[in-house]
């Protein structure tokens, strides 16, 4: 988990051979001979050979925490927090999740999907091959659904997709309790039933949703065999993160800001990802998760945008890596592997995704300068080309 320049294991003049999506061979260029051809039943004449001469040639990005679906923006938001309002001052105003909820809500299913696409062409130019999208935006059934079907419509990445129905407790219910009562009864079945979510997420946040509730949610969820991961500790610490790590089926806990010494044991213990997102930390003004004590004690880390219009309005990764390089103190090679392998990880990917292994899905980036010119300047995104399943 704790990784430095060699273990990136960069191979220079390399090959790389891909059938039907899939990673078959790679290694230096002059150990693939006919053996190797023959050996896996590929005719020599019939590969399509692109060459990528001078090209560093890298796994796809896996951005693991996002917010992709939603109408309006918040921009008033901005101004507030300037003024000195907190995260939590504008949500006790009318403001916050709830105010995208409205938007969300409202508008139709082709202007989200448009937006959606925009987004997604975003990602992928900057070498996003697998893209984790949250709902949480429209909380009632209807919405809900209407979301998770359109993410199904995006194919020129990989999408997972994550229930977020406890985002925040919709006007038309008094309690957060009641609230869960309709997710586990009315919802959790009807989405499970068309497929149509593989993970399942949670805030877990003072004012939102707490201990109580998270176990009674993640209960119901046992029975529909999906990933489980939490928004956790990030603008007042739970001690959940200390005291049990919740449970063994989490895949992920993510933003982690207040985490403290218990809870950095527990994570380095554990299986769990720690997603970081110091994006959002940037825009709520607040600290940085501690990465190095993480990483340093052995917890697997991993990092994303967590793109949404509230606390973190930006779908720029090289933002990312530059506040993981500067205000969290990650190495760069700490960083990429974060960006793909851990994130893969986060996902419960990682023997699909993350790196350029045989067996894995054939998803890279080629890049039109040196690897250490990622994460350095910000809004450079030197990415020539980024191959999804082999194309
Ligand atoms: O990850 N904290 C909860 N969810 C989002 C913010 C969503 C919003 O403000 O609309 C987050 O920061
Ligand atoms: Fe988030």
């Amino acid at each position: 988990r704790n990784v430095n320049d060699k273990d990136l294991s960069i191979i220079k003049k390399a090959s790389i051979l891909t059938s039907k999506g899939k990673i078959v061979w790679v290694g230096k260029k002059t150990q693939l001979t006919s053996a190797v051809f023959k050996k896996l039943n590929i005719k020599q004449n019939s590969i399509k050979k692109i060459s990528l001469k001078n090209s560093v040639v890298m796994p796809g990005f896996v951005e693991c925490h996002t917010h992709s679906v939603f109408a309006g923006d918040r921009q008033n938001e901005f101004e507030m927090r300037n003024n000195g309002k907190s995260y939590q001052d504008i949500a006790n105003s009318g403001g916050g999740i709830v105010s995208t909820v409205k938007h969300t809500r409202k508008a139709s299913s082709e202007q989200l999907l448009l937006d959606l696409k925009k987004r997604v062409k975003n990602f992928k130019s900057q070498g996003v091959t697998a893209l984790e999208v949250k709902t949480g935006y429209g909380l009632d059934l209807k919405t809900e659904i209407k979301v998770l079907k359109l993410l199904k419509k995006i194919k020129n990445l990989k999408i997972i997709s994550t229930y977020l129905g406890p985002h925040a407790v919709p006007k038309e219910f008094k309690t957060a309790s009641e609230y869960m009562n309709y997710i586990i009864d009315k919802v959790l079945p009807k989405l499970a039933a068309e497929k149509l979510f593989t993970r399942a997420d949670i805030f877990i946040e003072k004012g939102y949703f707490g201990e109580d509730l998270t176990k009674k949610y993640f209960d119901a969820l046992k029975q529909y065999n999906v990933h489980l991961t939490a928004h956790i500790d990030q603008l007042t610490c739970s001690g959940l993160v200390g005291n049990l790590c919740l449970d063994n089926s989490i895949k992920s806990l993510d933003h982690l800001v207040q985490v403290g010494d218990k809870g950095i044991k527990n994570l380095s213990k554990s299986e769990i990802t720690s997603v970081l997102l110091p994006t959002a930390d940037f825009y709520l003004k607040m600290n940085y998760p501690p990465a190095r004590k993480l990483i340093d004690s052995g917890a697997r880390v991993a990092i994303a945008t967590d793109f949404n219009p509230g606390s973190a309005p930006s779908q720029d990764l090289s933002f990312v890596g530059v506040l993981s390089r500067l205000e969290m103190k990650m190495t760069l090679s700490e960083v990429l592997t974060a960006y793909t392998l851990g994130a893969a990880y986060a996902l419960g990917l990682e023997k699909e995704m993350g790196s350029i292994e045989v067996g894995k899905q054939a998803n890279f980036i080629c890049l039109e300068d040196n690897y250490d010119q990622l994460f350095y300047n910000v809004g450079y995104h030197p990415v020539k080309k980024t191959i999804y399943n082999g194309v």
